[in-house]
């Protein structure tokens, strides 16, 4: 079954073709990172426009990439929720419409369930169960994952998500939007144990998180040495991230032990981030897991993890009709 994917939730525009929710035979994603760059993060205004002038030309590129005539896509899978609301329903009434012409099913997926997918679209994907970290700008969330449908949310962000505290952080030493790559490659230069930031672990035994007191800690480290910080970004920064990664990893390992997984999964955004990704994996080493991290342009906002998830919501029975609308808000 070959599905259009569509992904509008925020500030990338992006179309895929994925064949049986696992092989892409093209992804296209057009990012509108300068356009928000000035302002420091995502307008959404600025966003719903942007996606309303790339939404027609993006679908036709990946259409012609994927090889696959109009005629033998399947079905239509697009980003429901959750998101800014003005950015889905662009791409949310465009495939709609598209669905209704060509007479092809729709789905309307999760984005979250989206990211968890982009681990299917690698080799050798996690069996069921498995436990995945999905770590982006507006979410940190773990779940037991059940099956393509069944997802069991085990802890959430109590208040910043991990790659909002990238963002924020970033802004504090005026390294620019978005955050997290350029806090992960200064970090490379300098020494995560020169200034040490607390771990907020909350209940050990729990899987929340909260970010915000590490934040106001950078923040505070910053007044106090008003002097000299400048100087010391590479070991503030590295400083920083070792004391995101120290969490999350505990965290999701201890997962996996809880629900006795021996597969883990890191999605989102911030599974770009080179530290996790080893950190991580040396973890999960010692405990006989194994981990599934899907490449670089997987982890951030892509419409194929899209069609992933929605080939499954599709085989499953989940056919959306066109009264159904989009959620900004996890339902
Ligand atoms: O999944 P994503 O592209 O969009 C959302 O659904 O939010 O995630 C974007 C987030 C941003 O906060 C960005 O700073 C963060 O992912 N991010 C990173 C890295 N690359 C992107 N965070 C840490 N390290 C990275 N290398
Ligand atoms: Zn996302």
């Amino acid at each position: 079954m070959k599905v259009l994917g569509i992904e509008t939730s925020c500030d990338e525009t992006a179309a895929a073709v994925v064949a049986d929710g696992t092989k892409i035979l093209s992804s296209v994603v057009s990012s509108q990172i300068e356009v928000h760059r000035p302002y420091g993060g995502v307008v959404p205004e600025l966003a719903s426009r942007k996606h309303l002038e790339a939404i027609v030309p993006v679908v036709d590129e990946a259409i012609s990439r994927s090889g696959v005539a109009l005629k033998q896509i399947d079905a239509i899978a697009v980003t429901r929720g959750p998101g800014l609301i003005g950015a889905l329903l662009i791409g949310f009434s465009f495939a709609k419409a598209y669905a209704f012409a060509l007479d092809l099913p729709l789905t309307g997926v999760n984005h979250l369930a989206g990211h968890i997918h982009s681990v299917f679209l690698e080799p050798d994907p996690p069996p069921f169960p498995f436990v995945a970290l999905l770590a982006s700008g507006g979410h940190t969330n773990v779940y037991h994952v059940i099956s393509h449908t069944e997802l069991e949310l085990m802890g959430q962000t109590r208040d910043d998500a991990a790659g909002e505290a990238f963002d924020k952080v970033a802004k504090m030493l005026g390294l620019g939007y978005p955050g997290g790559g350029v806090i992960d490659r200064l970090s490379k230069e300098g020494d995560p144990d020169k200034i040490i930031f607390p771990r907020a672990y909350l209940d050990k035994s729990g899987f929340d998180f909260s970010f915000s007191g590490l934040k106001t800690s950078v923040n505070r480290y910053i007044q106090t040495h008003e002097d000299e910080y400048q100087n010391q970004i590479p070991d503030i920064v590295a400083g920083f991230r070792e004391a995101v990664v120290d969490v999350l990893s505990y965290k999701i390992i201890n997962a996996a032990i809880k629900k006795g997984c021996r597969h883990i999964a890191i999605v989102g955004g911030v599974a770009a981030n080179k530290r996790l990704r080893e950190k991580v994996r040396q973890d999960a080493e010692e405990k006989k897991i194994k981990v599934h991290i899907p490449c670089f342009h997987l982890c951030g906002d892509n419409a194929a993890m899209i069609a992933a998830a929605g080939y499954h919501y599709l085989t499953n029975g989940g056919v959306s009709d066109m009264n159904t609308d989009v959620y900004s808000r996890v339902l």
